[in-house]
C-alpha cells in the first residue's frame, strides 16, 4: 500500500516541503505521497486526535503548530524535549513519536557549506522564538560556550537563558553593537529581512574578520544581512540548506531511505522560488 505523509501549518501554501519530498519519492521510485494540509490553530487538536485513523505514516509540522505537536506526541526524544517543539512525527508500534530535526538541519547545512564553522569563539543569535531554540540547541551540542542571544523582547531572550543555561546570555537589540563585538558566528533567526528590502541591522565591521554570517530565512536567498556581510568580505551561508537537511530524517522514518541533499534538489527549489517571486 502507498505510504502517505503530510505537512501541516498555517499558512502552508508557501511550503517547499512537498517539492523536496516529492523529488526524493520519484528519485527513489517509492510508492508514496507527501501532501500539504492547511490546519488552523482552532483545528489542530482535532487533527492530532484523528491522526491514528487517517492512514498517514507520519508527517511534518511547521509554524505555528510545533508546540502543539510536542504536546500531542506520545513519545518524544531528548532533542524535542530540549527544544520544546516537534517538527517530525511518525507512528511506531501504534504510538505517535516526535522529534525535532531543525537543529540537525542547521548544523548539517553549515557542515556542508562552511566546514570548521564550529571551531569556537562567540556566537550571536538574533531572535528568541522557536527557530532560535533549535539554533541554540545546535550551537550548544557543537560545543559553543558563549552564545549571545539578542532579541527585540529581552524577556524572551532571558527565557532561553533560563532554559539552556549559563552558556547563553540575553540582550536587547539596542545593545547589538556591543554584543556583536568580535563574534565568529552570526545567525539571524527572525523574520527581519523576509521582504528582502530592509536594512541589515548589524555593523559588520564589529565582527571577527573571519566571522561566518548565516540566516535561516531563505526567501530571498540572499537576505539584506547576508548581502551586507558579503560586501564586507565575510563568509556567508544562506538558509535553504537548513530546510533541505532538516527534511532528511523524516523521509527516512516514513519511507525507509535516508535521501541526499544534492545540487539538483537545491536548484529545483531555487527555480520554484524564482517562479513565485
Ligand atoms: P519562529 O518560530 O520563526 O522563530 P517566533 O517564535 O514567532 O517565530 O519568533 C519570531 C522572532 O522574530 C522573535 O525573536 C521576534 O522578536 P520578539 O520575541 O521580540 O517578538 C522576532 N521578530 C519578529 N518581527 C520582528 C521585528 N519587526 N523586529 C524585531 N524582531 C522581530
Amino acid at each position: 500500500m502507498a505510504r502517505k505523509a503530510f505537512i501541516i501549518g498555517d499558512p502552508i501554501s508557501h511550503s517547499r516541503s512537498p517539492l523536496i519530498h516529492g523529488h526524493w519519492l520519484s528519485k527513489h521510485g517509492i510508492d508514496g505521497s507527501y501532501e500539504a494540509i492547511h490546519v488552523k490553530q482552532a483545528e489542530v487538536g482535532a487533527f492530532f486526535s484523528s491522526l491514528a485513523h487517517s492512514g498517514f505514516v507520519g508527517g511534518n509540522v511547521t509554524v505555528p503548530h510545533k508546540e502543539a505537536a510536542y504536546a500531542h506526541a506520545a513519545i518524544k526524544d531528548q532533542i524535542a524535549d530540549e527544544i520544546g517543539a516537534v517538527n517530525t512525527l511518525w507512528f511506531e508500534n501504534g504510538k505517535l513519536r516526535g522529534t525535532n530535526t531543525d537543529s540537525y538541519g542547521f548544523a548539517q547545512n553549515l557542515d556542508e557549506r562552511a566546514p570548521g564553522w564550529d571551531s569556537g569563539g562567540a556566537a550571536l543569535v538574533i531572535g528568541a522564538g522557536g527557530a532560535s531554540r533549535a539554533v541554540i540547541h545546535a550551537l550548544k551540542s557543537r560545543g559553543f560556550t558563549d552564545i549571545r542571544v539578542a532579541n527585540r523582547s529581552v524577556e524572551r531572550a532571558m527565557e532561553l537563558r533560563r532554559g539552556f543555561g549559563a552558556t547563553v546570555s540575553a540582550h536587547g537589540l539596542a545593545a547589538l553593537d556591543e554584543v556583536a563585538s568580535g563574534v565568529r558566528l552570526v545567525v539571524n533567526t527572525t523574520s527581519l529581512g523576509m521582504e528582502g528590502d530592509g536594512e541589515a541591522p548589524l555593523n559588520m565591521q564589529l565582527l571577527h574578520p573571519e566571522a561566518l554570517v548565516t540566516d535561516i530565512v531563505y526567501v530571498p536567498l540572499e537576505t539584506p544581512l547576508l548581502k551586507s556581510a558579503r560586501l564586507a568580505g565575510l563568509r556567508t551561508v544562506d538558509g535553504l540548506g537548513m530546510l533541505l537537511h532538516q527534511a532528511r530524517p523524516g523521509f527516512e522514518k516514513w519511507f525507509g531511505i535516508l535521501p541526499e541533499v544534492t545540487p539538483e534538489l537545491r536548484q529545483l527549489i531555487i527555480a520554484d522560488m524564482e517562479l513565485h517571486s
